[in-house]
């Protein structure tokens, strides 16, 4: 269980490469599932959550191997075992998104249900009514979603929204589900995520066949077969916005490289709404902030709103600009374990219902805090960065969930981060 020991106030400048999206390789390694052979997938990141979704495909016969650098060779021919086992989906709720694809390829799969974690309850209602439509038979047994369809799916028309608005992974795990479907499929309220966009460009260059990619609307017309793959993800825009908050919050000047502004207009806009410049460049973009950031209000939304993995991170930096602010999170209302952690810094934060009010202090104070979830996490690291003093972050296991060697990244931008093992 190591810790990060923080020391600061520093200012962050110099040139940090984002990594491929953790969010976009693992809804892709399950699709890797639907074409039996070796796909070979670039720009995966090391992460600890890849890992499990790693272990989690071998468990049902595939082979992994981790190739050069960010590579990553998934073989599906053998899948002995269409199991999804609550050992290793417990540990990470993104194992749902197997059940589509090994019910799609043998018309039969057995899923833990995911449970619960830090930012709240995490139902899976919508994953199991789209696949439901599409003709399988679901049954909740000893923990475990038992799917069937023994006469195969057909496709169907479905409505996948909730009382949230759409669902990414359940969009991901009825897309792939529906691309060897017979027939039809319009899938309407799909997530429009990039993720997804990257998960359907990655599935058509497997052989399905589906349009309306990147809208609401997605139209499938059921193959028979796909095959495997070479493909590369896409940039992870969640990184990215989480160096552009560390940037602006310790009033440093970055280029991000690697970095896809057009998948980050919500958060961008925010950004030069609070008196942070955002550039494009050849390789990317360059943030930079000179002066007090401005009080901004922040609601969380589907995409194209403003994406709620950067909420955490976001309050951090709102904590410290000059006025008040409101955050309100409308994708997981209890995603606010970071409030009281960032108070013990002298944050001025109150969490009244689904808001969050921020009154803007001068600066922040290192003190020990505990991470709870990946996103709080590195909200805690910002702050410690920006803080006068010591910070202490506790269980930084949850960071390297999402965020590849985020302590050098940092460093080499000026951070004093110190990773102590204990
Ligand atoms: C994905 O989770 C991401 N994870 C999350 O990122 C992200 O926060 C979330 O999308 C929202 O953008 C991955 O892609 C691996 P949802 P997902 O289904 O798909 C409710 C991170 O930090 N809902 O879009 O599980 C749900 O409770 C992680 O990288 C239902 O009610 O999220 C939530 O309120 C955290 N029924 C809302 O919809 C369902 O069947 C959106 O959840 C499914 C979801």
């Amino acid at each position: 269980m190591d810790e990060f020991q923080i020391d600061g106030p520093v200012r962050l400048a110099g040139t940090v490469e984002v990594n491929g999206s953790k969010n976009a390789s693992l809804p892709i390694m399950a699709a890797a599932i639907l074409g039996p052979g070796h796909t070979t997938l670039k720009s995966v990141p090391h992460l600890s959550d890849i890992e499990v979704f790693s272990d989690l495909l071998e468990s049902t016969g595939c082979k992994t191997d981790r190739g050069s650098g960010d590579e990553l060779v998934i073989d599906t021919s053998v899948i002995d075992n269409p199991v999804g086992s609550y050992e290793i989906v417990r540990k990470m709720r993104a194992g749902i998104c197997v059940l589509g694809p090994l019910l799609a390829r043998f018309g039969r799969a057995k899923v833990s249900m995911p449970g619960g974690c830090a930012i709240g309850d995490r139902p899976v209602d919508i994953h199991l009514r789209g696949l439901s439509a599409l003709g399988a038979q679901i049954e909740l047994r000893n923990g475990y979603i038992v799917a069937k369809a023994p006469a195969g799916l057909r496709g169907r028309e479905i409505f996948l929204g909730g009382s949230f608005g759409s669902t990414v992974l359940g969009t991901a795990n009825v897309l792939m589900a529906a691309v060897l479907a017979k027939g039809e499929t319009v899938i309407e309220s799909a997530a429009c995520e990039p993720e997804i966009a990257d998960l359907a460009n990655c599935l058509n260059k497997m052989g399905a066949r589906i349009s309306g990619i990147g809208s609401p609307r997605l139209v499938i017309e059921g193959v028979s077969e796909l095959h495997p793959v070479e493909y590369e993800v896409i940039p992870d825009r969640i990184e990215a916005g989480t160096f552009m908050a560390a940037c602006a919050i310790t009033g440093g000047e970055i280029e991000i490289v690697n970095c896809r502004l057009n998948d980050m207009v919500a958060v961008v806009d925010k950004l030069r709404g609070i008196g942070v410049e955002v550039e494009k460049s050849s390789k990317g973009c360059v943030v930079s902030c000179v002066g007090r950031l401005k009080a901004a209000d922040i609601t969380t939304q589907t995409y194209p709103g403003f994406p709620t993995d950067l909420q955490a991170q976001f309050m951090a930096l709102l904590s410290v600009a000059e006025g008040n602010s409101i955050i309100t999170e409308k994708i997981f209302p209890d995603r606010y374990m970071h409030v009281a952690e960032l108070n013990r810094m002298a944050a001025q934060l109150r969490k009244e219902g689904p808001c969050v009010f921020a009154a803007g202090v001068g600066g922040l104070f290192g003190a020990p805090v505990m991470a709870s979830d990946l996103r709080a996490s590195a909200a805690l690291v910002l702050a410690g960065i920006a803080a006068e003093g010591r910070t202490t972050v506790n269980r930084v296991y949850h960071i390297d969930r999402g965020y590849e060697r985020i302590e050098e990244k940092l460093n080499l931008l000026g951070a004093k981060i110190n990773r102590k093992q204990l």
